[in-house]
């Protein structure tokens, strides 16, 4: 009878689990400068402890740690043992989601950027906007995700001879802010009268996919706000879901660029293309690769340009003297506006960590030599959860950003 009751508590645990939200109460965020190697080894082995620690951001000098209350205390402990500087710099994640939920679902206005859309807003949002500037847009299809959704994408184009620029955007699913710049960017395209902003407008094609990790991104809004990967299952293991941003098939898995542990973030998957989303993104990549230039791949957070080379920092691109150009220019100009946003750049490898199979260095690797992973706002006061009050701002600092990066393009020749 007392099994037979466990049994009973579990499966109910697990019904209750399945249709609830996750949750982050008192979930803190530190912010951690780590001194040496070993100290960041230390920390990044407690991220297998995947119920209690959660990498929010990894670089050079510190590292982003989400803990769980319950171990919150022995983790006070360790840091002051092992004398590292720490800070926290979300108290409570769960407070942070709430208040993004109120201001969500508070705002009047069917779809905007006051607020976050949901993938259905975004839909009806995109239909709208085909047929209203149908003379100069037009739909594409990257293909289908593992859940059986539609990934779609804008084409942009005022005259023909034009140019490409391509733009991915919320492969990761809970970079909310990467989809809210990418439909305001879409909307600024088709609609501002600014001068500067039609010159950029019609004299590049513009392939735009806003969410391209759309069972992923729907998973963010509907179950687990911090959920990175894509939905599929895999074979080998319980956990589920690949970093689709590790999956392309360029210099796959190379030098430790991806996990092999199915539970990990940054699994790069059982095989490179494994995951329907970056197979058909893969494939639409290659059939537009002659028309494009620059692709610039949008996520959150730490405010970077990263270009080539991802899977190793002991080797560059043989542009990459004027991957460094471009990417000043990106940096100067936000950072001359009045936010101030100071943007650092370089190969991906060198500035961050070696990752492998990521978008930017596929279009590298297939010819589109101007290729960026572009990592929004902000530095880490609010991670993945920033407000939505940033949309506006995050998103025209990428616009100022985009047009210097494209003007110093043009210089290049
Ligand atoms: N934060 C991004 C990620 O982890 C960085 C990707 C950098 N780009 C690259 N080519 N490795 O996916
Ligand atoms: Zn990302």
């Amino acid at each position: 009878p007392i099994a037979l009751l466990a049994c009973l508590l579990l499966a109910q645990a697990a019904s209750v689990a399945k249709d609830e939200k996750a949750r982050y109460d008192n979930h803190a965020v530190y912010k951690i400068k780590y001194h040496n190697p070993l100290q960041r080894q230390i920390l990044l082995q407690l991220t297998k402890r995947r119920q209690e620690f959660s990498l929010w951001n990894e670089s050079p000098s510190e590292l982003h740690l989400m803990v769980s209350p319950n171990v919150i205390p022995e983790f006070e402990k360790y840091l002051s043992r092992a004398n590292v500087t720490a800070e926290i710099f979300v108290a409570n994640v769960q407070a942070l989601i709430d208040t993004e939920t109120v201001e969500n679902t508070r705002a009047a206005e069917s779809f905007g950027w006051t607020r976050y859309n949901t993938l259905a807003e975004i839909e009806a949002w995109l239909d709208e906007i085909l047929a209203k500037y149908s003379d100069v847009t037009e739909e594409f299809i990257v293909g289908t995700s593992y859940e059986g959704r539609t990934i779609r994408g804008i084409k942009i184009s005022y005259k023909t001879g034009n140019p490409g620029v391509f733009i991915e955007s919320n492969i990761h699913a809970r970079e909310w802010i990467t989809s809210a710049t990418a439909t305001w960017f879409i909307n600024e395209l088709l609609s501002s009268e600014d001068e500067l902003v039609r010159q950029l407008a019609e004299s590049h094609d513009w392939y735009i996919v806003p969410v391209l990790n759309v069972d992923g991104f729907v998973y963010t809004h509907e179950k687990d706000r911090l959920w990175r990967k894509t939905r599929q299952p895999v074979s080998t293991s319980s956990c589920i879901g690949t970093d689709p941003n590790r999956n392309y098939d360029v210099h796959w898995m190379e030098n430790g660029g991806a996990s092999k542990d199915p539970c990990a973030e940054d699994y790069g998957g059982p095989n490179p293309l494994s995951e329907p989303e970056i197979k058909a993104m893969s494939e639409y990549i290659k059939s537009v690769k002659d028309k494009v230039n620059v692709l610039l791949a949008f996520h959150s957070y730490s405010q970077l340009l990263l270009s080539p080379y991802g899977h190793t920092d002991e080797e560059f691109p043989d542009n990459y003297d004027d991957l460094l150009q471009v990417a000043k220019a990106y940096a100067d100009a936000v950072e001359a506006l009045p936010y101030g946003s100071v943007f650092r750049y370089g190969s991906a490898a060198s500035v961050l960590y070696t990752a492998s199979g990521a978008t930017n260095d596929y279009a590298y690797q297939q010819g589109i030599k101007i290729a960026y992973t572009v990592e929004m706002r902000d530095r880490g006061t609010f991670g993945f959860v920033l407000p939505p009050a940033f949309i506006i701002p995050n998103a025209e600092e990428t616009l100022i950003g985009i047009i210097a990066l494209l003007a110093e393009c043009k210089k290049l020749g």
